[in-house]
């Protein structure tokens, strides 16, 4: 529409960065974080270079998942942060920042400066990705994020269930209203392996791939429960990191082969 405002005139990209893939979902604790870390690392195998920006400002799980609990990141003489580095992948986190059994209260006018230093403030160097590990949920954190920034794809993480569509969906509305384009959906701990490798079903798998369909949003990869998985998120060592050969181990691989392939 000629000469409507544009609500999106602010996005500016981050400095050095080639593209930016959000990582979203609609509830929390559907694998959001283990999802990002272990594409990151997936990714940084694969040759890129990689920067992982946890943004989940109020359940940051990055520090604990890189081993890098109590870490401080240097800041230079002109206040720019200098990312720390584990595995192959350049990291920022509010964790950093901020204690990790601290509660964070802050609000308003504190809440987006942090957010506007995380963005702005750190020093990534040349990056090929840098994938944002977004709170979960529609409320202004990740709305702004998707405001500030140009997102060149988001992924959207989710457990097979109903009760998580819900939410999904409203994740999916954000990101059209943002004209984000969305790389797809990652289902996750969508099955439980059995002894002899086959899917046994964890959740009653609901309306899910109805409802893809239905919005032509590919399904990009698929994940069991799998206890390598969680582990290497609780000892600091992500899966991906481990060099498990599985089903699984692929399915990071492809993954990160999608993204390479789209954003070149
Ligand atoms: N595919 C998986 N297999 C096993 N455990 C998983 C898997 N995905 C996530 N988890 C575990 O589920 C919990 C929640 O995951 P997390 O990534 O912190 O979720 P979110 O970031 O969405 O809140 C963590 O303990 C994590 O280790
Ligand atoms: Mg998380």
């Amino acid at each position: 529409m000629a000469g409507a405002p544009n609500p999106f005139e602010q996005q500016r990209p981050i400095e050095g960065v080639k593209h930016i893939i959000s990582i979203s979902s609609g509830k929390g604790g559907v694998g959001k974080s283990t999802m990002t870390s272990n594409l990151a690392i997936a990714l940084a195998k694969a040759g890129k270079k990689v920067g992982l920006l946890d943004a989940d400002i109020y359940g940051p799980s990055v520090p604990r998942m890189f081993g890098a609990v109590n870490q401080r990141p240097e800041v230079t003489k002109d206040n720019k942060i200098i990312p720390l580095e584990r595995y192959g992948v350049k990291l920022m986190s509010m964790g950093f920042i901020t204690e990790e059994e601290a509660a964070l209260v802050w609000r308003g006018p504190m809440l987006f400066k942090a957010m506007d230093q995380m963005l702005r403030d750190v020093q990534w160097g040349e990056l090929d990705y840098l994938l944002m590990d977004l709170p979960p949920g529609t409320g202004d954190v990740p709305l702004s994020l998707a405001q500030k920034v140009p997102i060149a794809g988001a992924v959207v993480v989710t457990t097979p269930q109903n009760i998580s569509l819900i939410d999904v969906k409203k994740s999916i509305d954000m990101f059209e209203r943002t004209g984000t384009p969305i790389v797809g959906m990652v289902e996750n701990m969508a099955f439980f392996r059995g002894p002899n490798g086959e899917e046994l079903e964890m959740f009653p798998s609901g309306e899910l791939d109805a409802y893809l369909d239905r919005k032509k949003i590919a399904k990009v990869a698929r994940f069991g429960f799998f206890n390598s998985i969680a582990k290497g998120g609780e000892v600091g060592i992500p899966f991906m990191e481990q060099n498990v050969d599985s089903p699984e181990t692929a399915e990071f691989k492809n993954l990160a082969n999608l993204l390479i392939e789209n954003y070149q």
